[in-house]
């Protein structure tokens, strides 16, 4: 699944690939994105997002470990920047199946510094740990 670009006016709008676009926080991202003229170009393996969710800017489907993907959605949308929300985030799964946390969520964003060092994109805004919002007992 691949949409086009020019369904999303303006041309010549700034373009952000977003990671995980089609996930719970990322899509809210875009959708600010776009209210502020730029161009949301998620980059979504839909394992647990939406492609309904996807509505401001083009779906690139794959997963960050496809590297050719990776290298063509950067080669064809030349983003200025990467926001990246790809990951696995609920906390009993982590600590059931760790292995799985690990592959996606860093094995996966090692994947993304190795596509942006090749096509030389340098800016990215990494969305960390949700459960830092986590307010701990202090009894
Ligand atoms: N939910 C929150 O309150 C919150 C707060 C702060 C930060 N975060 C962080 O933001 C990120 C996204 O969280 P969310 O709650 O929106 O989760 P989510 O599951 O709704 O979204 C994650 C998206 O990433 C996609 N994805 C996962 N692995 C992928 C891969 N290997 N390749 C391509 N796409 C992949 C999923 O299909 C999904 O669309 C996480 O890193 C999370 O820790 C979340």
């Amino acid at each position: 699944m691949q949409s086009d670009a020019s369904m999303f006016p303006p041309d010549g709008a700034r373009k952000i690939l977003v990671t995980g676009g089609a996930g719970y926080i990322a899509s809210h991202a875009c959708k600010l994105l776009a209210a502020n003229g730029m161009l949301p170009v998620t980059f979504d393996n839909l394992v647990r997002g939406h492609g309904h969710a996807v509505k401001w800017g083009p779906l690139v489907l794959g997963d960050l470990e496809d590297r050719l993907k990776l290298d063509e959605a950067i080669k064809e949308y030349r983003p200025e920047a990467i926001i990246h929300f790809a990951a696995y985030t609920y906390v009993g799964e982590s600590v059931s199946d760790p292995a799985k946390y690990y592959k996606n969520n860093i094995v996966g964003t090692l994947a993304l510094l190795d596509a942006m060092q090749r096509t030389s994109i340098n800016i990215i805004v990494f969305s960390s740990s949700a459960a830092i919002y986590y307010r701990a007992s202090t009894s």
